[in-house]
Formats: C-alpha cells, structure tokens, sequence
C-alpha cells in the first residue's frame, strides 16, 4: 500500500487579496506535494480560504457586500492566483460550504460529550485582526503585539473549550514526538507558550452571525479559529466518510507561518486529543516573506500580488525563485534584483544551457540522434549524491536545499561538457559518450526539479525525445543512472529563459 501523505497550506483570509506570501507558502507545498506523487506517495494536498469571522464580516460592510459575497469574490481570487501559478492542489477547500459545517459540528459535538466544553462568562481584551483574546502581560500598553492597533474590550457568556486540561498532554505529546513541531526554534516556542500556563478558551460568540452555529445553542456561533482549523478534518472526510478519514489521518504535515503557531502547535493537538483524535504527525513552521524589510499587510499596503511578478519571470521563474531562494524557516527579505540574478544563473545560464548546447552539438554531429550514456561515466558518481542529497532535503521540507543538490549535477554537467568540448571541430572518439552523459543528466535532472519546474520539465523532456512526461516517472527508480535509452530524436529550439537585462 502507498504510504499516505497529506499535506495542507493555512487556509487563507478572504479579507485580502492573495499577495506572494500567500503564494510562498503554496508554491512550496505545491512542489514538496509533486515531490511525494514522484515518490508513489497516496498524496492529497490541500489549500483553500477562511471564511468566518469579525475581520471579514468588517471588511464586507466595509465594501458594501454580504460576508458570503465577499467570500466569494476573494475565494475566485485565491483559486485564480494558484491556477497561475501551477498549484496541483487535490482539493480547495472553503469554511462557507456546507460539508465543513457538518465536520466542525460533528467535532465539536463530540469534544462537548467528551465534557471538555462548557458554558463560561468571559471578559477580555481583544484583537480583531488576530481574533484573538490577549492578556495583560501579552499586551501591557493595551495594544496588539503583532498588529500594534489598540485592543477591544470583549465581554460575553461563551462557551469554553478547557484548554487547560491538556497541559500535561501537550507536554507528553511533545516528548514523545520530538519532530512534532520543526524547525526546533518553534518547537521550542510552541512549548515555551504551553509552560507558561493554558488557559480555557471562549470558542463561540454570540456578537456576530457570520459562522457556523453551534448545533446545542442556536444563540451562538463557532469562533472562527476554531471552526478554521477543523477544515484539515473536513477535507478528508471528517464526519461523512470514515474510511477516507482514516486513510489520511493522522498522516498529516501542517505548513504554517510562524505567526500562527500558537494556534496549530498547542490548540489544535488539544482539541484533537480532547475529541480523541491523533494530533498531526507533522507542523512545519516558516519565516516571513519581507518586502523592504516588513512583513505585507492589507493595512501596510506594501502588497505585491503574484502576477505582477509572473509578468516579467514567467511561472516557472516565478517558482524557481520562491522555492530556491526564500530557505524555509527564517525570514527572508524580496528582492527584485536577486530574483533576477537568480533567474540568469541558474534557469539560463545553467539548465537552459545545457540543454541548448546538447540539443545543438547532437544536430551536428549525431544527426540529432541523441546517444546512449556510459554506464562507467564520471556523472554517474554525481548523480547517486545528487539524488540522495535532494532525496533528503525534499523529505524534510527544505526546497531551497533540494533545488540547490539538483543544480550540482547541472553545472557537474557542464563542466564535463567544456571540459570535453564536443563541439570542436575535431572532437575525439569520445564524442558520442560525452553528449549521452549530458542527455542523461537532463532526464534525471528533468525528474529531480519536475516539483519545481512542471512544465520546463514536461519541455526538456520531450525535447530529448523521451515518451510520456517526468511527471509519470516514479523514484528511487528514474534517478538511477542509465536511464536515457539513446537513439532518440532531440530537437533544437528556442531557448528555455531568455536571459534577463539586470
Ligand atoms: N486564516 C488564517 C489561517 C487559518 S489555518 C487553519 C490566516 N490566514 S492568512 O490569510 O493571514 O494567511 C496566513 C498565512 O499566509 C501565513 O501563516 C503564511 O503561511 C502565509 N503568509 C502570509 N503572509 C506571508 C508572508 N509575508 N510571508 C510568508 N508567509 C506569509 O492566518
């Protein structure tokens, strides 16, 4: 059987429209989630839109719309950005449809059998940006501590999840599990906010109407995190197909920003544990996206919407970019210049390249045959540590680490080709041998950043005449040398990306 794999991005506010930090989380599951289909994995990859809530139902008012309408509009968007941009999502999920309401029901019934909820008054201070309640000691000046704006003063009779009781749980989990939460740095905070003390949680409100209503107490609607984090259970069948929950769950790798960990790292394996749930096998935590230096914000208006950088990068330098270069967990700085630097280098200079120089030399001297490669070549070695290293670094979620192992046997090649120089007038007997190694290094390669790269791939594929797409290839069996069956036709063409101005 196919080894479940189940990966989801947040699932994103419809109060704004998608910007590239947005699109950096997706594209980087998009390409881990094409990295486990090469694998075999029974892979399901998830993403969609957040959809309740105080923040949205402001900014419909705001826009002269319903909250649904609004929704829907940002939702389309959503969908349309990640359309752009290749995303092999399996599912998109919405918190408005109606099989996320029977999910969020079912489960919060449940956790309320349980006795793990309960009827509370409640008196807070209040952010609407996070939809979070902050204490004194979280916030003295009154004022957020990730938004700076001045907090509200909340009073209601709620009902309470008892977020309290799971201390010593949580704590266990995390012992027992000591990759739970990655990189350790947010591990480490995640426990950090579970020692200082959990209190109960209000998870209803009864000031808005914009949620999903509370099925024992039809005054109240869920809070919106709370019926948020639910959509991981939804999507798998949570509450209507048993057997499809049981396939992916707890098989689970959350992909998250690091300003919502305290959310995925400590409430949602409690309220997993308290509806006797498995807490996800997986968090993965990453930096921010910073441009000129802060992070981007509807309020800051320091947006930069995927398409406008597609327009001159294209899709695949787009992704290329996003995944190779922004290393997943610290914060990383956008920087124009270095997308461009990077986009000449590595997709020109050095994949497009390669491929363009094969594609000629065996136009003149193979007839445009491409020739078989030697099983004894000196890539041979360099391949088997390519595919390791790229193995290891997709398995654990480091793109950057992964295309940056890939591109090693890029340039290897390269050099072997200069160093050869089978374009020369006279090349020596080795002629055919060396093109082979170089037409063999493309097929791996083709496969190694097909999760980055779809279609370039999908092209440099068929351009060395291979059947079928890299795609359809299955690992560790494609990375195996030897591969390039030879006596195919190789066509000429344009080049792959044009080189940039700087
Ligand atoms: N709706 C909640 C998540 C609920 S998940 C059950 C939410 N939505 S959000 O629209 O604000 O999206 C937050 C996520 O988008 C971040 O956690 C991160 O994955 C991604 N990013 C948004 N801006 C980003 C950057 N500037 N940089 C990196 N990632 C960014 O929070």
């Amino acid at each position: 059987m196919a080894r479940p794999f189940y990966l989801t991005t947040p699932i994103y506010y419809v109060n704004d429209a998608p910007h590239i930090g947005h699109a950096y989380t997706t594209v980087n599951c998009d390409a881990v989630a094409r990295w486990h289909r090469l694998l075999g994995d029974d892979t399901f990859f998830l993403t969609g839109t957040d959809e309740h809530g105080l923040k949205i139902q402001r900014a419909a008012e705001a826009a002269g719309l319903t909250p649904k309408e609004m929704a829907d509009r940002t939702s389309e968007r959503f969908r349309e950005a990640w359309a752009q941009l290749d995303i092999s999502n399996d599912d998109f999920i919405r918190t408005s449809e109606p099989r996320h309401y029977t999910a969020v029901q079912a489960l919060l019934s449940k956790i309320r059998e349980n006795g793990h909820i309960e009827l509370d008054s409640y008196e807070g201070m209040y952010c609407v940006s996070c939809e979070d309640y902050y204490t004194d000691a979280q916030a003295p000046d009154g004022n957020c501590p990730i938004h700076g704006r001045p907090l509200e003063t909340l009073a209601e009779e709620n009902y309470f999840f008892r977020l309290s009781r799971f201390e010593q749980p949580l704590l266990e989990w995390y012992e027992a599990n000591p990759d739970c939460v990655v990189p350790a740095t947010k591990r480490n905070e995640a426990l950090g906010f579970i020692k200082q003390g959990l209190q109960d949680i209000s998870i209803t409100r009864t000031s808005i109407d914009w949620g999903v209503p509370v099925p024992w107490d039809d005054r109240h609607v869920f809070y919106v995190w709370y019926d948020a984090l639910i959509n991981y259970c939804t999507a798998v069948g949570y509450g209507t197909d048993q057997a499809r929950f049981d396939r992916y769950w707890p098989a689970v790798h959350h992909v998250i920003g690091k300003e919502i960990i305290r959310f995925h790292c400590v409430w949602w394996p409690a309220m997993l544990m308290a509806a006797g749930l498995e807490p996800p096998q997986q968090v993965h935590v990453h930096g921010w996206l910073l441009v000129g230096g802060e992070k981007m914000s509807k309020t800051k208006l320091n947006h930069i919407a995927p398409a406008d950088l597609v327009e001159d990068f294209g899709v695949e330098g787009y992704r290329y970019h996003f995944l190779r270069d922004v290393a997943f967990g610290n914060d990383g700085d956008f920087s124009y210049e270095g997308m461009v630097q990077r986009y000449n280098t590595d997709l020109a200079n050095n994949l497009g390249n390669l491929l363009s120089r094969v594609a000629t030399v065996v136009g003149k001297k193979c007839d445009g045959v491409g020739p078989a490669p030697r099983a004894d070549s000196p890539l041979a070695a360099v391949a088997a540590d390519v595919y390791a290293a790229t193995a290891d670094a997709w398995e654990r979620l480091v793109p950057s680490e992964a295309l940056e192992a890939t591109w090693r046997l890029i340039r290897e090649a390269n050099a072997h080709l200069e160093a050869n120089e089978p374009w020369k007038r006279d090349p020596g007997p080795d002629v055919e041998a060396v093109l082979g190694d170089a037409l063999e290094v493309l097929r791996i390669v083709s496969v190694l950043a097909s999760p980055a790269l779809p279609a370039t791939t999908r092209h440099i594929w068929s351009r060395i005449g291979l059947p079928g797409t890299p795609q359809e290839q299955r690992l560790p069996d494609a990375a195996a040398w030897g591969g390039y069956p030879g006596g195919l036709p190789v066509t000429k063409g344009e080049p792959l990306f044009p080189r940039l101005a700087v």
